[in-house]
């Protein structure tokens, strides 16, 4: 090693960092052409003082349907002065009114006085303002399912999607976004009749799609050569794995700072290794997240054993959460279909066969998320 592969201690490997930020919106948006021109054409109406049509976009974490949102909120944002939009983070704003004090603040500037303020007066002050304006009101509701947990699903869509009916001219298009379509569960008829939204699917990212946008990011974030292309498709293949975009542009983050660390001017395989130990929690985390209450108390308890035979497991969850077999049997399924746990029928109980229910993770980084959440 010569003096030159030494980083002096003011000397960095990222050229611009703020490309590796979780929330950065990024330039280059490739592989979503589809799917930002079905946002388009939903929303296309707006921009000539119609309502534009619902939009639903499914798809599991880390496809770019946040980012993908944002990039086409700007676009109508940066053409049309008549059209507002607001995205809304539901994992925040989880009651309908924290969604409508969030539109109310873009609309107005200001908080909502929060002093026993009525929902309905909120809403009023939104709605005659969208009218009077003669503005239209695009809202997408990020993580939609939130709301359900919370019960306020129906109240918010129902209140967004029938505006019109109570105060004629209104116009609002939602645009709701979940990981599983099934997460829209509590949607009633009410809502579901006026719903109707172009489905928009994300799918995961095969590795040559994940390769070309870690490669912009690399281009941006980093000095040249600081991580060869051999490192680039071993990070490509821990990505993979799960098709999360995040943690492929998290692992780029650490390795460079384990690196640093070593006074290294390139990223070594060790590097991204020991990243990868952290950054593969970040895709585990923020599925657990987004569970509802009674599927993160069924995790829990099956992570605590490591591994449990369902009808000793169904005793534990019923007298923590009152809940009957039916929901404890719904639950099971999901987190199965998430590949979170595995559930076969394996040898005998005393009953006859049984179900053995074990995590597919390694049960202390299961707890480690749900103590996080
Ligand atoms: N096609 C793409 N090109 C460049 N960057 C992308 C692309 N798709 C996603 N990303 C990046 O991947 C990260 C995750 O994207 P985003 O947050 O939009 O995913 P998401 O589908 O909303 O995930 P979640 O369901 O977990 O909320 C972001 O940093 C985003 O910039
Ligand atoms: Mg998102």
């Amino acid at each position: 090693m010569t003096g030159n592969d030494i980083l002096l201690w003011d000397e960095t490997l990222f050229k611009d960092p703020s490309v590796l930020e979780p929330d950065y919106l990024p330039e280059y948006f490739p592989h979503r052409e589809s799917q930002l021109n079905g946002l388009r054409f939903a929303l296309k109406p707006a921009l000539r003082g119609m309502r534009p049509l619902n939009c639903l976009l499914v798809g599991p974490p880390g496809t770019g349907k946040t980012s993908a949102v944002m990039k086409v909120f700007g676009e109508v944002e940066a053409h049309a002065t008549g059209v507002v939009t607001v995205k809304v983070n539901c994992q925040i704003d989880s009651t309908r009114f924290a969604v409508m004090s969030r539109i109310y603040r873009k609309l107005f500037g200001i908080s909502p006085p929060n002093s026993g303020i009525a929902f309905r007066k909120i809403f009023e002050a939104v709605v005659n303002f969208l009218v009077s304006s003669e503005k239209i009101l695009l809202v997408a509701l990020d993580d939609l399912n939130y709301l359900c947990y919370e019960g306020h699903a129906n109240e918010v869509m129902y209140s967004l999607l029938r505006a019109h009916e109570q105060y004629p001219g209104t116009k609002i298009g939602v645009i709701g976004i979940v990981n599983d379509a099934s997460d829209l569960y509590c949607l009633d008829s009410r809502v579901n009749s006026v719903f109707l939204p172009e489905d928009i699917p994300f799918p995961r990212y095969e590795s040559a799609e994940i390769l070309d946008i870690l490669k912009d990011r690399v281009k941006y974030g980093f000095y040249p050569k600081v991580i060869s292309d051999e490192l680039l498709e071993l990070v490509v293949s821990y990505v993979e794995q799960t098709g999360d975009l995040r943690v492929g542009i998290d692992l780029l983050k650490r390795s460079g700072f384990n690196a640093e660390r070593r006074g290294s001017r390139t990223i070594s395989s060790e590097d991204v290794e020991k990243a990868y130990e952290a950054s593969k929690l970040l895709h585990l985390c923020r599925g657990i997240s987004l569970l509802s209450g009674p599927e993160k108390h069924l995790l829990e308890l099956i992570a605590k054993k490591g591994e449990i035979q369902a009808g000793e497991l169904y005793k534990s969850f019923h007298e923590l959460t009152q809940l009957g077999y039916t929901r404890f049997y719904g639950i099971v399924n999901k987190l199965q279909v998430l590949n979170y746990i595995d559930a076969d029928f394996t040898g005998k109980g005393q009953r006859g066969r049984t179900r053995i229910i074990k995590t597919k993770f390694r049960a202390e980084d299961v707890l480690n998320c749900l103590k996080k959440d």
